[in-house]
């Protein structure tokens, strides 16, 4: 199956969603509504909300607010992505120039909060919204930050473990494929077996999502995902290339290597020394299992769901994200 198909098939409910996504930003500041504008002409992949929909079609009728929190995933979505360039430093995104490249640091956070409270105000606006799903989206909003902040943390150390790093994409990534797995459940009445099970199929498919991320960082830098390679060594990042590389060294030999992570930021000759040994112990193929094993958990959830259309278009999505090219 293939991703075109998913999209053609879900493209009448996405324009609802994109409708609603553009409702939600709507303001009299020029310099906002430009931004906006600029931010919203360039979507990404809508996964989120392609999940979102797929998720509840599989449990259910999509309803009204099936579609109101596929807005909000991606709105809350799109505004990490503003935070995560800043704090990254990220210039290029989708291909373009950054929100924090092109407007600067303070205006980047200040629209990223925009978009969050727009997230916000658009569960609010769900029919049958309940503090379950509000407290749903709080804990994933806590989830992101804390995410990141344990990254950063870890960064200056050197010292991530596979649990460390399970937790960060856990937090940044994962946390916000599980609130669309949970909310497209419960937007359709679904039963809690359902609900959970939702969830725990979209948790696992953000947990490969950004293993398959985080293996993009090791390719070859022609690679045209719109966004640069090879950062993640130069922000003293240890994703799971690098972990299972690790695992291959004697203690000492993985104790150099940390250092050198440590101080990667500004010394190319150290990025390369450790993408040259990441190279050699075939750490990116050994990743590659590791999210193969997150996606088998991610299908083993949906077992319990009936066939139905929208169960298969989420097996094809779930191939998709592991077998992606950008
Ligand atoms: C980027 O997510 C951030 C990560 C979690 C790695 P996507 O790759 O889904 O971003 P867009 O929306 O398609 O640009
Ligand atoms: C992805 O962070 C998750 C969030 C945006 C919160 P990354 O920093 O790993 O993702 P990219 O590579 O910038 O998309
Ligand atoms: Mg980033
Ligand atoms: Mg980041």
């Amino acid at each position: 199956m293939d991703i075109r198909d998913i999209r053609i098939f879900l493209q009448p409910q996405m324009e609802k969603v994109e409708a609603l996504i553009k409702a939600s930003l709507e303001t009299d500041i020029a310099l906002l509504d430009a931004s906006n504008k600029r931010f919203r002409e360039h979507p990404g992949k809508m996964l989120r909300p392609a999940l979102t929909l797929l998720a509840a079609g599989a449990a259910g009728e999509v309803t009204e607010d099936t579609l109101r929190y596929a807005a909000a995933t991606e709105l809350l979505h799109n505004a990490t992505l503003m935070h995560d360039d800043v704090v990254d430093g990220a210039t290029e995104r989708r291909g373009l120039p950054t929100v924090f490249k092109f407007m600067g640091g303070g205006p980047a956070v200040l629209m990223g909060d925009f978009w969050l409270v727009k997230c916000i105000g658009r569960v609010l606006s769900a029919q049958n919204v309940t503090f379950r799903v509000v407290r749903l989206y709080a804990d994933t909003l806590s989830h992101l930050a804390e995410g990141e902040l344990l990254q950063m943390g870890k960064a200056s150390k050197g010292d991530t473990t596979q649990e460390d790093y399970l937790r960060i994409i856990y937090g940044k990534t994962a946390s916000l494929f599980e609130v669309a797995g949970l909310t497209a459940a419960i937007s359709v009445g679904a039963s809690e077996a359902e609900i959970s099970a939702l969830g725990g199929f979209a948790r696992e498919l953000g947990l490969a999502f950004q293993i398959k991320d985080d293996i993009f960082d090791y390719l070859d830098p022609s690679a045209a995902l719109g966004k640069p390679v090879g950062i993640d060594l130069r922000e003293q990042k240890i994703t799971q290339p690098l972990l299972c590389a690790l695992e291959t060294l004697a203690p000492a030999e993985q104790q150099r290597v940390r250092t050198l992570v440590t101080q990667a930021a500004d010394k190319p000759e150290y990025v390369a020394e450790i993408q040259e040994i990441v190279k050699k112990s075939g750490g990116a193929q050994a990743a590659v299992t590791r999210m193969e094993a997150h996606k088998k958990a991610a299908l083993a959830y949906l077992d319990i769901l009936p066939d139905s259309l929208e169960k298969a278009y989420l097996i094809g999505l779930a191939d998709y994200v592991v077998d992606r090219s950008v």
